[in-house]
């Protein structure tokens, strides 16, 4: 049996989102995830976030999980409505609830790692992230956040996903707020980089001592046929709005001329100011991977159809049939998460000389009924092994890794997807109650040894 050791030190955990988990949705303001989910057909099982798990009321429960399981880490949320209120007060019990939060991960021993905005932005604010203003409003809400925990937590995630947050939401139309209009989605990206260049100096100012850093999701593309010089420009301008329009900026300051001459007419004129490009450039701290999958691209049609990947409206997703698939649909690639791991640390990470942190890795399985018995999510700990390998072969290969998260710690709201897919280590069954899946116990012992064990290789 062969096993990989971790490099001592590796620190371990699992990551949640407020909006997914925590319901007590009478308690907040409405997210524009609140209003998205009142649109008939937006959501596929027509649920919502109200109740979620629960989180809000049972935290000392989930806590309390993480403890057992000898978590080092877990990644959650702030809900931004929660916290603020439309006239920019702070909402005391709001706050008071993730003050609680982290005295008792404190208290057991767990790091906090506060992720500022994943996605439920207040309804209130005109435009979203098509508005210049959004941004100033946020670095304003890191401020607050950072007044009420910044004793406590030391390490700072701006933004979840911008890519979601502006392409899937405002080109796409798959994420709140439904819109499809490729203009608004540069906007979005560009607005949600200023409000996290934003938020970087003034938590830096506040706090020179706190570890800042922002979390981006990769889906490396591939050319369905790599000789094929239509094939491999489809993924060069896939590759350009879903990861370089987000790195580029971030790590070298500049937006790539090949991403704003294909965005054309669609880029807004005006979108990006003096000093706009210093703040995104900033130095951050550590960079949050978000990995699930890899997808092959070949040129087809000019399609009008709305799509998240506005400069490339004739890529075609071509499947691999004979790679596993999770319950989302998405291949298991996990070799392609090595190789991009190794990427970022030769291309952006290393030449900063900062860490990569992998926020979240995990796999959608359709897990059977907790009410059935115990739950044998075998092939989750496969798709966790495979990718933890991947994370392994990366750090012999050099790469700066120092922390690994599962998505997720508990099965919840999959956005569009509602409760029909469940990522948890913990399933939840009809009364909310928390009941652990065979996951929870695998990754616990490979927390406690710090040793991955691969299976035998026929
Ligand atoms: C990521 C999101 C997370 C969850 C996983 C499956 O894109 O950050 O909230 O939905 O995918």
């Amino acid at each position: 049996m062969s096993t990989l050791r971790f490099p001592q030190g590796f620190r371990w955990g699992t990551a949640t989102s407020s909006f997914q988990i925590e319901g007590g949705a009478d308690e907040r303001g409405d997210s524009i995830w609140d209003e998205f989910c009142r649109v008939p057909g937006a959501i596929v099982d027509g649920s919502d976030g109200r109740v979620a798990v629960d989180h809000y009321h049972r935290y000392p429960q989930d806590v309390e999980l993480m403890a057992s399981m000898g978590l080092d880490t877990y990644r959650f949320s702030v809900s931004w409505p929660r916290v603020l209120n439309p006239d920019g007060s702070v909402n005391r019990a709001g706050m008071g609830f993730y003050d609680a939060l982290v005295d008792a991960l404190c208290a057991a021993g767990i790091r906090p790692w506060l992720t500022l905005y994943h996605w439920d932005l207040p309804a209130w604010l005109p435009g979203g992230w098509t508005n210049r203003a959004t941004a100033d409003a946020f670095a304003d809400y890191a401020l607050r956040v950072h007044d009420a925990l910044g004793d406590r937590v030391r390490v700072w995630t701006t933004l979840n996903e911008p890519w979601c947050a502006s392409f899937l939401s405002y080109a796409g139309g798959h994420h709140a707020p439904g819109h499809t209009d490729p203009a608004e989605a540069y906007a979005a990206a560009h607005h949600l980089l200023l409000g996290h260049g934003l938020a970087v100096k003034a938590l830096r100012a506040a706090d020179p001592g706190a570890t800042l850093g922002l979390t981006l999701n990769f889906t490396p593309a591939y050319p369905a046929d790599p000789d094929s010089a239509a094939d491999v420009d489809v993924v060069r301008r896939v590759d350009g709005t879903a990861h370089r329009i987000f790195t580029d900026p971030v790590f070298r300051g500049e937006y790539p001329a090949d991403v704003i001459a294909d965005a054309g007419a669609a880029w807004p004129s005006g979108l990006v100011h003096d000093g706009d490009l210093e703040l995104i450039g900033a130095p951050i701290d550590v960079l949050g991977v978000n990995y699930y999958t890899s997808q092959l691209f070949r040129a087809g049609q000019h399609s009008s159809q709305p799509t998240p990947h506005p400069a490339a409206p004739d890529a075609v997703a071509v499947d691999r049939p004979e790679l596993p698939r999770t319950d989302m649909g998405w291949e298991v690639t996990p070799d392609a998460f090595r190789d991009l791991l190794v990427g970022l640390h030769r291309d952006y990470t290393g030449p900063a000389g900062i860490p990569l942190a992998i926020t979240e890795n995990g796999a959608a399985i359709d897990d059977p009924d907790p009410a059935s018995g115990p739950i044998e999510d075998t092939e989750r700990i496969d798709y966790l092994v495979g990718h933890l390998s991947a994370v392994h072969e990366a750090i012999e290969a050099g790469a700066q890794i120092d922390t690994y998260l599962v998505w997720s710690l508990i099965d919840n709201f999959e956005w569009a997807f509602g409760y029909t897919k469940r990522f948890g280590l913990v399933a939840v069954d009809e009364a909310l109650n928390r009941v652990p899946k065979a996951s929870a116990g695998w990754y616990s012992e490979l927390v406690r040894t710090g040793t991955l064990t691969l299976p035998e290789r026929a």
